[in-house]
């Protein structure tokens, strides 16, 4: 697998090199003028680089907020991404929650709310930043399920291992759509799954191209 960047850092500056990444990224999309999109991951790597994030000069009112995936709870639940992105980012920034597209997970129709969810979606995602589990997993794309392969849908409901079990995520058609890609991997934990992407192992994280990889020493194997 050839990532278009590998970036090592130490663990204590992870969250804002991370941050700063996102940042550029951000003031990148739009620099253009107009509005950029942004798809937010879930996780607890995510929580700190959200509140440093809250507080970089990213004009905010001109960026609309997706997820990559989120649980299939209530948006006031402690597993929601939802609910972690607004207590760790929306809020401290300011952002308004009109600029913010939750996945409607807690439907009891899921695939309904991921049909409407497609519909959300803008053609491309400016910025995508994406977590990995220790088995290689990104959004909410586990190995071995059939959404990995899907082609068609670009949001679906899945079952997953990692509880709680029910999730809407984006395919990969839409990962590999969007403009920039960044996973933010940190922990031992993650050594080996990152060792086996970058050996070219077919795991689901490794099916996103051309994304930029920020690891800390520990899952970079340093
Ligand atoms: C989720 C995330 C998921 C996450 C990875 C890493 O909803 O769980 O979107 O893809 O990014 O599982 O999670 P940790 O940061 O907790 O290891």
């Amino acid at each position: 697998m050839s990532p278009a960047q590998k970036i090592v850092v130490e663990s204590e500056e992870l969250a804002q090199r991370t941050a700063e990444w996102l940042a550029g990224a951000l003031q990148r999309a739009l620099s253009g003028g107009g509005r950029c999109s942004f798809a937010l991951s879930g996780g607890k790597t995510v929580g700190p680089i959200y509140r440093t994030l809250a507080a970089m000069p990213v004009p905010w009112e001109r960026v609309d907020f997706y997820f990559a995936d989120d649980r299939c709870v209530p948006p006031d639940h402690l597993e929601s991404n939802y609910f972690l992105a607004k207590e760790t980012l929306f809020r401290p920034a300011g952002i308004k929650l009109e600029q913010v597209r939750r996945m409607e997970g807690e439907r009891e129709d899921r695939d309904a709310a991921a049909r409407d969810y497609e519909a959300l979606l803008p053609p491309t995602l400016d910025v995508v930043l994406l977590g990995m589990g220790e088995d290689g997993h990104t959004a909410s794309l586990f190995p071995g399920l059939a959404a990995v392969e899907e082609q068609q849908r670009r949001v679906l409901a899945v079952v997953g291992p990692k509880p709680p079990p029910w999730r809407l995520t984006l395919t990969l058609p839409v990962l590999n759509e969007a403009r920039q890609v960044l996973f933010a991997v940190a922990g031992e934990g993650k050594r080996e799954a990152v060792r086996r992407v970058f050996a070219g192992e077919d795991l689901p994280a490794g099916r996103v191209k051309n994304a930029v990889w920020i690891l800390d020493r520990s899952a970079a194997g340093q």
